[in-house]
């Protein structure tokens, strides 16, 4: 199974018609779209431009969405109540003029303030992109930090074809 279908199947389980919800990377609005289907709102973050735009015109028959042009290292600044679910489909946008990669580091602050913005009982979905050094950087670091925190990971998934799949966990707060 592609890692897309896993991540959609799982999300039809965790979040209904009474969660706010956010997508901290927007990309094409694959999974915002999914989002603003299941879930009663939806907050999208991207750093890119053509992100926002394509995600804007991917789910225009929505009206539960707001969409932020801004690092979502900046997540506390427009959020203040706590939320159901975040998603990280972490990398950069595919064919865009100026792609932007998610880096570690900024990963990690994100994920921190992502990890205090989310309700008991709430979830993370997060995707690393192994298969180049970089992801495969960003993986190591948060996996770390997953670790020597206690960070509950529920589920990890890895489509069997190879090493370098990309690598989505499932975080549960409790
Ligand atoms: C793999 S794509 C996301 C795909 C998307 N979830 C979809 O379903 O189409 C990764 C996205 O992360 C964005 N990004 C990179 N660094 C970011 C940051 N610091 N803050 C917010 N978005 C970032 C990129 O611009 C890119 O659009």
């Amino acid at each position: 199974m592609k890692t897309n279908t896993f991540v959609h199947k799982y999300l039809k389980g965790l979040i209904n018609k009474d969660d706010e919800v956010v997508d901290m990377t927007v990309g094409n609005g694959n999974d915002t779209y999914l989002l603003c289907k299941l879930a009663k709102r939806v907050i999208g973050f991207d750093i890119n431009k053509e992100a926002i735009n394509n995600t804007k015109e991917r789910i225009k028959e929505f009206d539960n969405y707001e969409l932020i042009l801004d690092n979502h290292i900046n997540v506390d600044k427009y959020i203040k109540n706590k939320m159901k679910l975040f998603i990280f489909n972490l990398g950069y946008l595919p064919h865009s003029k100026n792609p932007t990669t998610t880096k570690g580091t900024e990963t990690l602050v994100a994920f921190k303030k992502a990890y205090d913005l989310l309700m008991n009982n709430g979830y993370i979905i997060i995707t690393f992109y192994v298969g180049h050094k970089g992801g495969f950087d960003e993986y190591y670091l948060l996996n770390k930090y997953f670790n020597e925190n206690n960070i509950l990971v529920i589920e990890k998934y890895q489509a069997k074809s190879s090493i370098l799949e990309p690598i989505t966990f499932i975080i549960k707060k409790v």
